[in-house]
């Protein structure tokens, strides 16, 4: 496969990420399009991540599993966007090979991660719902601890692989990435490697931490929804139906996206749909999650009109205080 311009097998330093093209005016509307999602999706996550760890109330496995999620989005988004911005700013996609293989390392692990911490989070209403008998025995606040942590640690460890065997690829030229961030099949792609191996790698992967998931979180939902017909009350019933059906709808958008930018094989035509995909599982999911799963929740409400009307009554005060030394001295 190698590039018969290249007798010489140079080894490349860097790459350069193409972005979305290079229309000068989409540029800016993309810049700022792209800056206030990342505004809006670290101070709604930040926000969620305050509010489970100060407020006494939410102090159980749902909510704390909300926060490891809000947590997750912030570092997620955070290793694709301030990349993007910057080279959407200054017009300049380099990136160097270490850069790339280190921000492919820390996405992929929190793509990972999150397939599973999803999947938990469903584990829970599941128990929550169908099994309520059960739910204090089987989530006690270890179980929460260890399922939560799994996930991490699961996501971390089998990027390691799949980041292992990227980084021992040769690249031989191009090195122009059609992509927006540096990601596996677009890497892939681009070396000089027998792709067939690595492809299966990222299809096996895919199926185990996506399709998996996936199918166990319909599940849970299934067992959900029938539990949740049988409820007397419509009003009740109405209310969670609506929640869990907008908690699916989500989660079927996430994992859909990603088994089609993975499993799929990467045909021409295929591969610009596909850049489009990848902005809705990387930037799209972390903004609208903290919305669907917590400020949706009356609990999360009920903590953050309590936060505001303590920061009100905080700031009333102090600024009494200012008043009376002012008058004083
Ligand atoms: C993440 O989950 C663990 C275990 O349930 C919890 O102890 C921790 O506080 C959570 N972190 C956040 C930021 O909510």
């Amino acid at each position: 496969m190698a590039n018969p311009e290249w007798g010489n097998q140079t080894v490349l330093m860097e790459f350069i990420l193409l972005g979305f093209g290079n229309l000068p005016e989409l540029q800016t509307l993309l810049f700022l399009l792209f800056l206030v999602i990342y505004i809006a999706t670290v101070a709604g996550n930040v926000l969620i991540i305050a509010l489970v760890v100060a407020d006494q109330q939410l102090h159980i496995p749902m909510y704390f599993f909300l926060g490891n999620l809000s947590c997750l989005e912030t570092c997620y988004i955070t290793t694709i966007l301030p990349r993007m911005l910057a080279s959407l700013l200054t017009g300049d996609g380099t990136i160097s090979f270490s850069g790339c293989i280190t921000q492919y390392y820390f996405f992929g692990s929190l793509v990972a991660t999150e397939c599973l911490l999803l999947s938990v989070m469903s584990y829970d209403r599941y128990l929550a719902i169908c099994n309520p008998l059960h739910y204090a025995a089987r989530m006690s606040s270890r179980a929460s601890l260890q399922l939560a942590g799994g996930s991490w640690v699961g996501g971390l460890l089998v990027n390691s692989i799949t980041t292992l065997s990227i980084s021992q690829l040769t690249f031989c030229g191009p090195n122009v990435i059609d992509h927006f961030f540096c990601d596996f099949i677009p890497l892939v792609k681009l070396s000089c490697n027998e792709p067939h191996l690595l492809e299966t790698l990222a299809f096996t992967i895919t199926f185990l931490f996506s399709l998996v998931p996936f199918l166990f979180i319909l599940m849970s939902y299934i067992c959900i929804i029938a539990t949740i017909l049988r409820i007397p009350s419509t009003t009740g019933r109405q209310k969670t139906f609506s929640t869990c059906s907008s908690h699916l709808i989500v989660v079927s958008i996430y994992y859909a996206t990603l088994l089609i930018v993975y499993m799929f094989p990467s045909t021409d035509i295929l591969s610009n749909f596909k850049k489009v995909l990848s902005v809705v599982y990387t930037v799209l999911t972390p903004l609208v999650n903290p919305l669907i799963y917590s400020l949706r929740n009356k609990e999360v409400q009920e903590a953050l009109s309590k936060a505001c009307r303590k920061f009100m009554f905080v700031s009333w005060t102090f600024s009494e205080t200012i008043k009376q030394t002012s008058k004083v001295t």
